[in-house]
């Protein structure tokens, strides 16, 4: 990868592509595969940085780990984790450490995580708290609260947990240390946050309790229950896939589908926002493929107009915020983003960077704690934009430049490996102008 990458503003953009694998539903599987006992073979898997380090994580822990070819892995288990030699390395992944976290919490194992300078700013208490309170131990060798950590695990009981923040992965770490506590564990969301967890647990043989509960859901999963190696269809991730939609929507004349793209509804809040905003978006070809519903994605180029996003919205989106920021410059009117205070402590500072690199192409933003609106209209560009290593910020930045009236140049663009490899030739072969410097 170049040390910088630059795009263009570009002609129409046009064709029919695949997103890569999902990065949530490929980390679940590896794991899953790890604590199950049996073979499963997973095919779709993504192959990006973040998913590579969590496959030599559930290898380090015992599991047998093979690659049968593209996006065809076999991981074969041995019911449970054992003591692994080193660090487990988990790169920049979030998602690859807490759930690795809550998987290995329940095993008389004793391990030391650490990640990237990224993964290192980002809070774990978050998960370390709960599954502390079922009974694990933690060791904090430098800042408390920050990688590196130490875990000692072992007999586990089970809670109730009341989340103040709907977290899938905080959901998910106490759902995988539940499998191997003694008695029921139960989660409460305030609003459901993405189930692939639960989805994925009972495609492994395991009995997972599903209730209403105010706006949000309880999950409770009884301790004891062993899984069994599956068959695992991984559909193309959503959060990847908005970037070339987005890029249509933008780029007059441009039509693009992608296809095998995962329609959970837990995960297509950016969708329905880009509708309200007038976006001309159709899907076809609506199938099931690995336990999700799936389907061709198409956007043509459309006349925007911002919309206020529901902030009940957020956990549906919320790493989608950065490319709705993008798009919404070029919407008639402004987009009030707000009750996403989580953007604040993914990659980066999203709020921040988002706001920081709109504002050096010339465009309108108001930043809040919690929030931020960006006012659309012509955009600028013209512009360098730090992404402080954060794949989703230069990835944004990179389709806004495809639109802007100047190039727009982005830093470190070797993270977008973590979740989208090949995004820059898959973009090129739409037609998109992006060049490194
Ligand atoms: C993820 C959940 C989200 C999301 C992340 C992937 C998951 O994080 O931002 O990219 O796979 O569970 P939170 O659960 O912390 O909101």
């Amino acid at each position: 990868m170049p040390s910088t990458l630059t795009a263009r503003s570009a002609s129409a953009l046009s064709g029919v592509v695949r997103a890569p694998g999902d990065k949530s539903m490929s980390h679940r599987a590896l794991i899953l595969g790890a604590m199950a006992t049996g073979v499963t073979e997973i095919d779709g898997l993504l192959e990006g940085d973040d998913v590579l380090a969590t496959a030599r994580a559930v290898e380090a822990f015992g599991a047998e780990v093979e690659r049968l070819g593209e996006g065809r892995w076999r991981v074969v288990g041995h019911s449970g984790f054992r003591q692994p030699e080193g660090v487990i390395d988990c790169g920049n992944a979030g998602t690859g450490v807490r759930l690795l976290l809550g998987a290995a919490a329940g095993y008389p194992i004793a391990v030391t995580f650490d990640g990237d300078a990224s993964l290192r700013k980002r809070p774990m208490k978050r998960v370390t708290g709960p599954l502390a309170d079922m009974g694990a131990k933690f060791d904090w060798p430098g800042e408390e609260d920050r990688l590196p950590l130490k875990l000692s695990g072992g007999a586990l009981s089970a809670i109730d947990h009341v989340q103040t923040v709907a977290s899938a992965q905080i959901k998910s770490a106490i759902l995988l240390a539940g499998l191997n506590a003694n008695g029921v564990t139960s989660v409460t969301e305030p609003v459901p946050s993405r189930d692939h967890t639960e989805r994925m647990l009972r495609a492994f043989g395991a009995e997972v309790g599903v209730l209403p509960a105010g706006e949000g859901w309880r999950i409770t999963l009884k301790g004891g229950q062993t899984l069994t190696g599956t068959a695992v269809s991984v559909p193309g991730d959503p959060s990847s896939a908005a970037f070339p939609l987005a890029a249509a929507l933008i780029v007059p004349g441009s039509q693009v589908t992608v296809e095998g793209v995962m329609l959970n509804p837990l995960r297509t809040g950016l969708f329905e926002t880009w509708r309200e905003m007038g976006a001309d978006l159709t899907v076809t070809n609506r199938r099931t493929a690995g336990g999700e519903e799936v389907g061709d994605v198409t956007a043509r180029h459309s006349k925007l107009h911002g919309v206020v996003v529901p902030p009940d919205r957020a956990a549906a989106m919320i790493d989608e915020y950065p490319i709705l920021a993008a798009v919404a410059a070029f919407a008639d009117g402004a987009t009030v983003m707000r009750g996403v205070g989580e953007m604040r402590v993914k990659e980066s500072d999203r709020i921040a960077l988002m706001a920081a690199g709109l504002q050096a192409c010339g465009v309108a933003v108001e930043e809040e704690p919690e929030g931020f609106t960006v006012a659309g209209g012509p955009v600028r560009g013209g512009a360098t934009v730090t992404t402080h290593g954060d794949h989703r910020i230069a990835m944004s930045h990179l389709v806004l430049g495809l639109a802007a009236a100047e190039p727009v140049t982005v830093d470190e663009p070797a993270m977008i490996a973590t979740s989208f490899p090949g995004f820059v030739e898959l973009m090129r072969g739409l037609g998109a102008d992006i060049a490194s410097e």
